[in-house]
């Protein structure tokens, strides 16, 4: 059993493999916070302290103790205006206009295993996974918090929401609805976060985290380029593979906030859920509404050690089981080969040069609907357009088929440009203020996926080219932020829901799609790693993560990206020579390797390859063909400390079963005269023996992972190294 309630102590003992989770309904009903870290057996309420601190105030019932106040104890969900002046957890408005919720326990439920959530992407169960429902009552307003914490034992992660519930005979206006909260007694954290730009996404940022309150989170509908979400909590001193370390993902694509708060006495609360700025939800008597899921794991491990726990939880519970253990195609997308310019025979000669150096799938990017040559027009109109291509969508499908290759293409289905059939017909299906010009982004507007008849619209048209050809992969895009999050199909009153009805809407089309197409791959995309989260992640089992191409920024984007996401999600492609939005000149060698450490495909145009660069990308693919599953499966390790200065970016790959081991290091910088990389590797088994491939040397698993492995000096720019370690 992972979860235990002790009844004479009040106190619930959440157990992962590695930590343990624990909070204690006290006397007063108030479900306090005590403990979340490394396994440690028994209580831990030892850890409360009751202290009097001036203008923290205490409850009415326990007038005269004033050393209980919800202000200075740790709490397992923050209520709102009754004495615990930290974040709230919720916020929720009364007819009378009181914002005050003070939430007292009112039960609670073990159960084996976990329901799914409705119209949510949710953590798939695992066969250990248990369930403890803990219901928090206001009986004031009327209003129930279920308290929803699911325990994924092996993989050392609890996974939290919270569903709340108008239990009274009014109605309710719910402002804030957190989907985890979780108070450290004491703490002195680094807090680590993922911020960036299109282009440069989640770019890690490491700082104490200062007294008072921090936050940071995305208010653009979409949970962003330029901040995910996730949030690491750490000791100051921990490295790659040392110390505590806390992380908080949401498993959610749209507007998000994750809170810290540094209190008087050093305590630290840090609050995740759906960004409050702008979002209500009214909720009629017997209504509820639920939060999204948030991951939380901790390793005593160091970075690398969390980084690993949600590698595996997603790998494992999220991706679709459709796809965890399927090796994912190397494919030829074509927007940087042709962007808007190309006809069925342009595509054909790709697919023809791409299927002679063994790539598996051609992917058709944006152009080939509606009156789309360029980016002022068409978005909406999803039927194809046939005298651009000059044929029918089967049959280019057929003949690429005939080729040898799969077929996958790209749709941006939740956007519209004014410049359409779709928009001339129905305005009101975007998002648009009345009476003011909405902003326009890449010239399109964004549709209303609150709205039902706009998600029918959507699955109907998909289905009607998806039924016509055969198609295996769709490249999902979303290529602007929300702005005028107005939709007229809904009151005033109720404005305040559309950015979650929105993403509502956008995972019923997934949904209904997947579920008439149980075969078929999308890959997530939002000009580049815009929507790269666990929600887009339950439905794509891959994202592209940016559309900056170049090996050296994606030594970066993708080393950023590995702290929360596994690299069988990246989608990472080869692209050309100089590269198209750096004009650096990269190996071919290098961005091989780079690209490998993702879902390996080709960006260029096969036409312009030399015949020596074509032969140099088939063994590419046999390489990524033969570590496929080391690199899908196996463990990932940066090798790199965070902002080290180094003169080069090192990663590896270690099998579970400590059978081998890909070690990958490009260098960044090469200087005259300059050191050696030494790089010590990990996940190795010390006392077995290695052999370094292509060669006849063994080394100990513990001299590779203690005295480590130093690389020779290299020559000119950015080369790579890829070394493979089998045991024997
Ligand atoms: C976005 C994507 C690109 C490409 C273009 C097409 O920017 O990230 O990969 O699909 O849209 O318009």
């Amino acid at each position: 059993m992972s979860i235990q309630f002790h009844e004479q102590t009040g106190i619930f003992s959440l157990e992962t493999a590695h930590t343990l989770y624990q909070m204690k309904t006290d006397k007063t009903g108030v479900l306090l916070h005590l403990y979340y870290g490394k396994k440690t057996g028994g209580s831990m309420d030892y850890l409360l302290r009751f202290t009097d601190r001036g203008f923290s105030g205490n409850p009415y019932e326990l007038s005269g103790n004033r050393g209980y106040s919800l202000d200075t104890l740790p709490q397992e969900y923050s209520g709102n205006g009754v004495g615990d002046f930290r974040l709230p957890s919720v916020q929720v408005l009364s007819e009378n206009g009181s914002r005050s919720a003070d939430l007292r326990f009112a039960g609670y439920a073990v159960q084996k295993g976990r329901a799914p959530l409705e119209g949510l992407p949710f953590v798939r169960e695992a066969e250990d996974t248990e369930t403890l429902t803990v219901t928090l009552r206001d009986s004031v307003i009327g209003l129930d918090v279920q308290l929803q914490y699911h325990v994924f034992p092996s993989q050392d992660v609890i996974v939290r929401s919270a569903r709340l519930i108008n239990t009274g005979s009014r109605k309710l206006r719910v402002e804030k609805a957190a989907s985890a909260c979780v108070d450290f007694l004491y703490g002195d954290f680094d807090v680590i976060h993922f911020h960036g730009r299109h282009c440069m996404e989640r770019m890690p940022q490491r700082g104490a985290l200062p007294r008072g309150i921090t936050v940071f989170g995305s208010r653009r509908g979409m949970s962003s380029h330029h901040s995910n979400p996730f949030v690491i909590l750490c000791d100051r001193h921990a490295t790659e593979n040392t110390g505590d370390c806390y992380g908080c993902m949401l498993m959610y694509s749209g507007n998000h906030a994750e809170e810290m708060e540094v209190d008087q006495a050093g305590a630290t609360r840090l609050v995740a859920g759906i960004h409050p700025d702008g979002f209500s939800w009214t909720l009629a008597p017997g209504e509820a509404f639920q939060t999204p899921e948030a991951l939380l794991s901790c390793s005593g491990d160091g970075l690398n050690g969390l980084s690993r726990h949600y590698h595996d939880i997603i790998r494992q519970q999220v991706i679709s089981p459709r796809w965890q253990h399927a090796r994912r195609p190397v494919l030829i997308n074509s927007w940087e080969a042709a962007y808007f310019d190309f006809d069925a025979e342009k595509i054909l000669r790709f697919a023809r040069a791409a299927s002679e150096m063994g790539m598996e799938m051609l992917v058709l990017d944006d152009g080939w609907f509606g009156k789309r040559d360029d980016d002022c027009a068409g978005l909406g109109d999803w039927v194809v357009n046939e005298k651009k291509l000059g044929c029918t969508m089967k049959e280019l499908s057929d003949r690429i088929h005939d080729l040898g290759l799969q077929f996958g293409l790209w749709f941006e289905p939740e956007m519209v440009n004014e410049d359409s059939g779709l928009f001339r017909s129905h305005p009101d299906w975007a998002l648009t203020d009345p009476d003011r010009k909405p902003m326009l982004a890449r010239n399109q507007l964004v549709l209303d996926m609150s709205r039902q008849d706009v998600v029918d619209y959507l699955f109907d048209a998909m289905c009607a080219v998806l039924d016509h050809a055969k198609i295996e992969y769709v490249k999902w895009d979303f290529n602007r932020s929300i702005a005028n999050c107005y939709s007229h199909a809904l009151p005033a009153e109720r404005q305040g829901e559309v950015a979650h009805r929105f993403m509502l809407g956008t995972y019923q089309l997934l949904e209904r799609l997947l579920s008439r197409y149980p075969d078929l791959m999308i890959e997530g995309c939002s000009g580049g790693g815009g929507r790269f989260d666990a929600g887009m992640l339950y439905y794509c089992p891959q994202i592209w993560c940016s559309d900056d191409t170049d090996a050296v920024e994606r030594l970066e984007i993708q080393r950023g990206t590995s702290y929360g996401y596994p690299v069988s999600a990246m989608g990472s492609h080869v692209s050309a020579a100089p590269n198209h939005q750096t004009g650096r000149v990269v190996p071919l060698k290098t961005r091989g390797i780079v690209a490998q450490s993702g879902t390996f495909g080709y960006e260029l145009n096969p036409e312009k390859l030399s015949d020596a660069e074509k032969k140099e990308i088939s063994g590419q693919i046999e390489d990524a063909h033969r570590y496929a599953g080391l690199i899908a499966h196996g463990d990932y390790y940066r090798l790199n400390e965070l902002d080290d200065g180094k003169d080069y970016s090192a990663w590896m790959f270690a099998a579970k079963d400590g059978s081998e081991a890909l070690v990958n290091l490009v260098l960044t910088h090469v200087r005259a005269n300059g050191p050696f990389p030494y790089v010590r590797l990990q996940g190795l088994v010390p006392d077995a023996s290695y052999r370094l491939e292509g060669t006849d040397r063994t080394y100990a698993g513990a001299a590779l992972m203690y005295g480590g492995f130093s690389f020779p000096p290299a020559w000119g720019d950015y080369p790579a190294h890829q070394l493979h370690f089998v045991r024997i």
